[in-house]
């Protein structure tokens, strides 16, 4: 089929990589020159697994009437009260609206960005409607798809789905999306339009809220003398809780769940609801960040390796990352910071620019106070002696258990980490 997708952003050049690799006609429309001229070179703006190498299509104008399908996957940023700021998604559904005035075909517009549900039909239908003078479900088609893409393996989980959800409301999409999603096994869910919406938002409080969970019983697990990762890998297998998600850290960050849990609240509230779960899924993220600190209190004004940068390993992204509280939280309490990161040095460099980066891990750890690993990189999972050899008495701060306290006791490391007694 020949899509477009309009937005290069991280989902829009994941979906059309992925579309591409099962063999449709592929454009990204996107307006920013640097995107454009990467892409163009064969390059990936942005850092993910599989997509060293990219060749499709990009330009800031792209045959959107001669489409069969058209993905708007463009950013939805957060406004300082939380609610989205929807310019983008109007503005590509106005230029949509335009090229498809003069469409002979019946052109399916589906909505792939974050959106709270009611946007679909009551911002993006009625402008495109407005443009187009066509009515959706006679002069086109309109859709939702939500994404569950991850950073770090967004490839894999844009071919492998646990399931796609498709919010749709007429039959002829529904046959033209059916077709379109033939090369996926998975179970998929046809549902309205506003509750693909809200599946998007559930499913990411849902993971939100589970991830806080663990790191509050990780808290609950080192005053009590418990390993955090027995409980995990127990109440895992329990059919009704499941496994996945369940790694105790250093807090959860990135561009989804922080932003989309703070949208859902802000909503919630705007409709007179009192959404006190997913609050305290948000404020107990917070605490539980710097609480990490205070396991190396006495280090104020020393300097500090703080090792993985990004919000998760196998991504060059910072946004949201708990290494940007940890190390605020540092320079505010008088330490001096050196960071290593494997992808994540460039971007973090723009936040701050005055900390000492480092070429690799051994730079990071030679000479500092006390040391910090934020993030599970590969390159970290080091043995017990490595670290003692190299840091003697001096403190390592482990959020996410890559040794064991065993290796670390028999080193004789100076070994701290969240979620055991
Ligand atoms: C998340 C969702 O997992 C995707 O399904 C969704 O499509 C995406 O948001 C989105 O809305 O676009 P992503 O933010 O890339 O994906 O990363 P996750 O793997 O979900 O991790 C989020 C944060 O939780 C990271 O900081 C990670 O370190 C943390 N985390 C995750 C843990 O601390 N423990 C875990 O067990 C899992």
């Amino acid at each position: 089929m020949k899509v477009t997708v309009v937005g290069a952003g991280y989902v829009g050049l994941v979906t059309a990589v992925g579309l591409s690799a099962l063999g449709h006609d592929v454009t990204c429309l996107e307006k920013d020159e640097r995107k454009l001229g990467l892409i163009n070179s064969g390059k990936s703006p942005i850092y993910e697994k599989g997509m060293e190498k990219i060749s499709i299509k990009a330009g800031a104008d792209a045959d959107l009437a001669g489409s069969d399908i058209i993905l708007i996957s463009v950013g939805t940023p957060t406004n300082p009260d939380y609610s989205q700021d929807l310019s983008q998604i109007e503005s590509a559904s106005m230029e949509i609206g335009k090229a498809l005035a003069d469409s002979s075909k019946f052109n399916v517009v589906v909505v792939r960005s974050t959106v709270f549900p009611g946007t679909t039909e009551d911002v993006v239908q009625p402008i495109i409607e407005k443009n187009s003078s066509k009515k959706a479900g006679s002069g086109f088609g309109i859709a939702m798809m939500p994404e569950f893409l991850r950073e770090g393996t967004a490839l894999d989980d844009f071919s492998h789905p646990d399931r796609v959800v498709i919010g749709i409301k007429d039959e002829k999409t529904r046959e033209i999306i059916g077709r379109f999603l033939e090369p996926f096994k998975c179970t998929k869910f046809f549902t309205s339009i506003r509750s693909s919406e809200m599946i998007k938002y559930a499913s990411n409080a849902f993971l939100a809220a589970r991830i806080a969970t663990i790191n509050e019983l990780s808290e609950v697990c080192e005053k009590v003398g418990v390993d955090i990762d027995d409980v995990a890998d127990a109440i895992g297998a329990d059919a009704r809780i499941g496994n996945k998600f369940l790694d105790a850290g250093p807090g959860f960050g990135g561009s989804c769940f922080p932003k989309d849990v703070k949208a859902l609240i802000s909503n919630s509230e705007r409709l007179g609801l009192e959404p006190a779960i997913l609050q305290s899924v948000i404020s107990a993220n917070e605490h539980h960040t710097v609480r990490v600190l205070e396991k190396l209190e006495e280090f104020d004004g020393k300097e500090i390796a703080v090792l993985g940068l990004s919000f998760k390993p196998g991504t060059d992204d910072v946004r949201e990352s708990p290494s940007i509280k940890v190390i605020s939280k540092l320079i505010e309490r008088g330490a001096r910071v050196r960071a290593y990161d494997p992808q994540a040095m460039e971007n973090m460099r723009k936040i701050f620019p005055k900390i000492r980066y480092c070429i690799d891990m051994d730079e990071a750890l030679s000479g500092c106070d006390a040391a910090i690993i934020m993030q599970e990189w590969d390159e970290f999972r080091k043995s017990a002696s490595y670290f003692k050899k190299i840091l003697g008495d001096r403190p390592l701060l482990d959020c996410r258990r890559i040794l064991t306290s065993k290796d670390a006791e028999e080193a004789g490391l100076s070994y701290l980490c969240i979620g055991r007694g």
